[in-house]
């Protein structure tokens, strides 16, 4: 069995107590080591990433994320954090193209790459998030839609490279306040095809979009699925502990 990724990205979400008080009773409820099988994830806004690894400790188990990194080392590219930067703040993760950056930043397939690319080089892990919206969903088109986002963000890495990278599928339509729980039926094609081609090759094939304590182990269940990536259920900290021990169940089972 794989390992299991259960992360949350806290989104525009937290301040700095909040971020501090929610990474601390993380790690006092860990002590020290993530449940067997299961490897627990974070990432905040930029401004709390270094309290956040502060809090956490240099070994924790948890790894440490970013929420979007630049292509370039360094440069004039204001408002922008690079890779670098981010892995002196004591990041391992660089979350890249999720929906809500491509559809009001700008992030495009080809942004998605030079991130990528920028990220590797850095010995950092890119999450790379895929996606479709309603319409693409309601045409039929979902399979080949998210395989062009992953190919096209991948493409060129040799195996080694690509070992290091996790997927992260969310379809547009089930995320947030606005996106309504996908059922696993509406999951099991889209897995499929992602699985196909990368399962054995990438670190992790991870859902999200409206994960909740309810679905969670259904969403384990799904062929190919190797974790969770979840924005409300977690940003309390009981509800992603929960989620942890979701995972373990499932591993157990
Ligand atoms: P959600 O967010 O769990 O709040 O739907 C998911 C995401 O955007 O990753």
């Amino acid at each position: 069995m794989s390992t299991l990724w259960v992360g949350t990205s806290w989104k525009m979400n937290k301040t700095l107590a909040e971020g501090r008080e929610w990474a601390s009773g993380l790690r006092d409820h860990l002590a020290g080591a993530a449940p067997e099988g299961v490897q627990p994830f974070v990432i905040p806004s930029f401004t709390a990433t270094a309290a956040v690894r502060e809090v956490l400790g240099e070994d924790s188990p948890v790894l440490l994320g970013v929420q979007n990194a630049h292509w370039e080392d360094a440069g004039a590219w204001t408002g922008e954090v690079s890779v670098p930067q981010a892995k002196d703040a004591g990041a391992q993760i660089v979350e890249i193209g999720h929906s809500e950056r491509r559809e009001h930043f700008g992030e495009t397939i080809e942004t998605t790459r030079l991130k990528v690319s920028a990220t590797l080089h850095h010995g950092l892990i890119p999450l790379l998030c895929i996606g479709e919206s309603a319409e693409v969903k309601d045409s039929g088109g979902t399979s080949e839609f998210i395989l062009d986002q992953a190919h096209g963000a991948l493409e060129g890495l040799d195996d080694q490279q690509l070992s290091r990278v996790v997927i992260a599928y969310e379809p547009i339509w089930a995320i947030g306040e606005q996106g309504r729980p996908a059922t696993v039926e509406e999951l099991i094609e889209p897995f499929a095809a992602l699985g196909e081609q990368y399962t054995g090759k990438v670190a992790g094939l991870l859902y999200g979009g409206s994960v909740n304590l309810d679905n969670a182990a259904d969403l384990l269940g799904i062929g190919h699925v190797t974790g969770l990536f979840v924005g409300r259920t977690a940003w309390q900290l009981e509800g992603y502990l929960e989620l942890l021990r979701i995972a373990q169940t499932h591993l157990a089972a």
